[in-house]
């Protein structure tokens, strides 16, 4: 093989591997988008098994310490399993919480896709408002935000009738008012530190703003 030969035969060999490595490249990340189909029966028998006892096999928690997961965004619940573990660097969970962070910790994120899945799949049996007195303040905050101190409305990210906006934002409608005042306390006292946005807008809400808008949330379907 003369000199030329030997480098046209090279040039071929490098073009080949370069074309078939940028092909591998071009098909890897469409695969890595396609993320496994969540199994929700899987999910379903880590429910009965592991959750039901405090959040209902059905997502429906028969009590207000319990919050409901039924019909909630399957990718919020995620990112709240998520936040509930300590996520070295860190020393502390984004979402501390003595119940569940243990409980998040035996997970590996298929079985929370699965889970989340499942709960997200049963239908949620709402709560009621309970507080005759403080639906008209409730219902003035989630409609228009509080605009002298910056609140904005609640209805902007959870929806006029609380059912949420998937994938970022949680539906509230029908949930425990207990449950949801009780959270919005711990981001005003930074017990709850995985939303930036929440922590600030809670932070402007009196005690009886959360528990007016609270009830009233509890009351929306
Ligand atoms: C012993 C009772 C108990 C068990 C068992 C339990 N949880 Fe919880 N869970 C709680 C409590 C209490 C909270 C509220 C924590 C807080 O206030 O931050 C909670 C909160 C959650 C939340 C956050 C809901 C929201 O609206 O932000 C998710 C998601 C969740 N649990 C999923 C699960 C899953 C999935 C399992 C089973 C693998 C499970 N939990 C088992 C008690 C429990
Ligand atoms: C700018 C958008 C935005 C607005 C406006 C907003 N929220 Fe939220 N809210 C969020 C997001 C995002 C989350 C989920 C945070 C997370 O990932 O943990 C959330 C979570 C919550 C939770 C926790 C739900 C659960 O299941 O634990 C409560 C309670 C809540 N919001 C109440 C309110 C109330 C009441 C208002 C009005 C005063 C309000 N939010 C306005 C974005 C918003």
């Amino acid at each position: 093989m003369n000199r030329a030969k030997a480098l046209i035969v090279f040039t071929c060999a490098s073009f080949l591997a370069a074309t078939m490595a940028s092909a591998q490249g071009a098909a890897a990340p469409a695969e890595a988008s396609a993320p496994a189909k969540p199994d929700v029966q899987k999910g379903g028998a880590i429910a009965a098994a592991v959750c039901a006892a405090c959040h209902g096999v059905d997502g429906n928690a028969s009590g207000p310490t319990f919050p409901k997961l039924a019909g909630q965004h399957p990718e919020y619940l995620v990112k709240q399993l998520t936040n509930f573990k300590v996520v070295p660097p860190a020393t502390t969970a984004e979402r501390p919480n003595a119940i569940m962070s243990p409980i998040a910790a035996a997970l590996a994120s298929a079985d929370m896709v699965n889970v989340a899945a499942y709960y997200a799949s049963q239908k949620l049996k709402p709560a009621d408002a309970k507080s005759p007195q403080t639906i008209a303040l409730g219902q003035k905050i989630w409609r228009g935000g509080i605009t002298e101190r910056g609140v904005p409305a609640c209805a902007a990210c959870h929806g006029p009738n609380g059912a949420g906006i998937p994938i970022q934002y949680p539906a509230l409608g029908g949930q425990w008012q207990d449950y949801l005042a009780t959270e919005l306390d711990n981001f005003k006292s930074g017990a709850r530190m995985n939303s930036v946005p929440m922590q600030t807008i809670a932070s402007r809400l009196s005690d009886a703003e959360m528990k007016a808008v609270a009830d009233y949330a509890a009351g929306l379907r």
